[in-house]
C-alpha cells in the first residue's frame, strides 16, 4: 500500500519542507546553469576556490559561494576544505547533465524551464480556477493558439526547440524500441521538431525512411539550427490540421495529442487513420498517468503543465486507446519505458 505522507511526516515534516522548498532547490540549479558554473567546472584542471568561479564568472563573491555550497548540498558538486580555503568541482553528473557542452547535456531544457516555464507557474492558481491556459490574460491570444503562444518570437522558438530536442536524449533510444518497427518503411514524425527523436528511429531503423513533419517556420530552423551533417532525416513542413499529410507507413505523434482538446486529437487521428494502408499504424509517445491516479509524479506534473500553455491534458492509457478505436485504430499496445516517456502502437 501507497504510504501516506501526512502519516511519515506525523514527528517532523521533513518531505513537505523539502517539497515546500522545491522551487528553491530548482532556481538554485536553473542558476548555476545561466551563469555556468558547471562549464567552468567541467573545463577546469582542478577544483576551484569561489573566488576563483566568481572571477571568472564576474559575479560576486558572496553571492557565489552561497550558491556553490547550496550545489554541494544537494550533491551536484563536491567541496574539499583544507586549512581555511575551500575548493570546489564537479560530480560526475553534472558534467554529464548540466555543462552545456555535454553529449546528454539537459541545459537547454533547464534554461527554458528557467526562463520560460517557471514565471508561467506563477500564474497556476489563476489556470486552475479558470480551468484553462493564460494565452488571453498574457498574450491577447485566444486559448487555442497554443503555438502563436510558445512562438511568441524566434528566441522563444528556438528555446522552445533546444528544450524538445534535449528530451530524446533521455529517452529516445527507448521509445525508438519500445516495439520493433522495423516493417515500416516509411516513418512520418508528425510534429517532429528538431528531428531528435526521428533520428533516433533513422538509427533503430536504418532500412526504413524518416520524415519529419512540422510547421515552416519550425522545419526552417529546425533546419539551419538542429540539422547534422548527412543528416538521417528528411523534413517537410505543412500544418497537420488544415494541410496536406506526406504519405507513411508510420505516423509518429510524440508529445502531440498532450498539447489539444480530444475534439481536435480525435479530428487528427481520425486523418491519420484515412491515410494508413491496412498493417499502417501509428506510435503516440506520452508521458503516461497510472490508471490508478496515483502517478507517475512526472506524468501528473506534466498534466498541470498542459494546463497552463496548452489546450491539452496528460492521460492514462485507456483513454488513449479510447480516442485510437473511436478514430478507427486497432490492435492497441502499451509500452511504459519505466523512463518518463511511454509508447503506444495501434494499426489499421
Ligand atoms: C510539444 S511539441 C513536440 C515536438 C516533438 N514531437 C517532440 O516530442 O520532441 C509539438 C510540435 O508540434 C508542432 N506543431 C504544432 N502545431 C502543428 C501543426 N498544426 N502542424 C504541424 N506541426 C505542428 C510544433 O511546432 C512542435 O514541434
Amino acid at each position: 500500500m501507497a504510504e501516506h505522507l501526512s502519516q511519515s511526516e506525523l514527528d517532523y515534516p521533513f518531505r513537505l519542507l523539502e517539497y515546500v522548498h522545491g522551487f528553491q532547490l530548482s532556481q538554485v540549479i536553473f542558476s548555476a546553469c545561466e551563469l555556468g558554473v558547471f562549464d567552468l567546472l567541467l573545463g577546469a584542471p582542478g577544483p576551484l576556490s569561489a573566488q576563483h568561479v566568481s572571477q571568472e564568472l564576474g559575479t560576486s563573491l558572496d553571492g557565489t559561494e552561497r550558491l556553490l555550497d547550496a550545489l554541494v548540498g544537494i550533491h551536484i558538486l563536491d567541496v574539499e576544505k583544507t586549512g581555511g580555503a575551500a575548493v570546489y568541482s564537479s560530480t560526475e553528473v553534472a558534467n554529464l547533465y548540466l555543462a552545456r557542452g555535454s553529449a546528454k547535456s539537459l541545459h537547454a531544457m533547464i534554461l527554458y524551464q528557467a526562463q520560460t516555464i517557471y514565471p508561467l507557474w506563477s500564474n497556476m492558481p489563476d489556470a486552475i480556477r479558470k480551468g484553462k491556459n493564460q494565452n488571453e490574460k498574457t498574450f491577447g491570444l485566444p486559448p487555442e493558439e497554443i503555438f502563436q503562444a510558445i512562438y511568441r518570437s524566434e528566441e522563444e522558438m528556438l528555446k522552445f526547440m533546444g528544450m524538445m530536442n534535449s528530451s530524446w536524449v533521455l529517452d529516445g533510444h527507448d521509445i525508438a524500441t519500445a516495439f520493433n518497427l522495423s516493417g515500416f518503411e516509411r516513418i512520418v514524425d508528425l510534429g517532429g521538431c528538431t528531428g531528435a527523436l526521428a533520428r533516433e528511429m533513422a538509427k533503430a531503423y536504418p532500412s526504413s525512411s524518416v520524415t519529419v513533419f512540422d510547421l515552416p517556420e519550425v522545419v526552417e530552423a529546425a533546419k539551419k539550427h538542429f540539422s547534422l551533417e548527412d543528416d538521417a532525416v528528411a523534413f517537410q513542413s505543412g500544418d497537420f490540421f488544415s494541410g496536406e499529410i506526406p504519405a507513411a507507413d508510420l505516423f509518429v505523434l510524440a508529445r502531440i495529442i498532450q498539447d489539444w482538446t480530444e475534439e481536435k486529437c480525435l479530428a487528427l487521428l481520425r486523418k491519420i487513420y484515412h491515410l494508413c494502408k491496412p498493417g499502417g499504424g501509428v506510435l503516440l509517445v506520452e508521458v503516461m498517468l497510472f490508471e490508478n491516479r496515483r502517478g507517475p509524479f512526472m506524468a501528473q506534473i506534466s498534466s498541470l503543465n498542459m494546463l497552463v500553455r496548452t489546450a491539452g491534458r496528460e492521460r492514462p492509457p485507456s483513454q488513449y486507446s479510447h480516442m485510437l478505436n473511436q478514430a478507427g485504430f486497432h490492435n492497441v499496445q502499451i509500452c511504459r519505458t519505466g523512463k518518463t516517456y511511454d509508447a503506444i502502437l495501434a494499426t489499421r
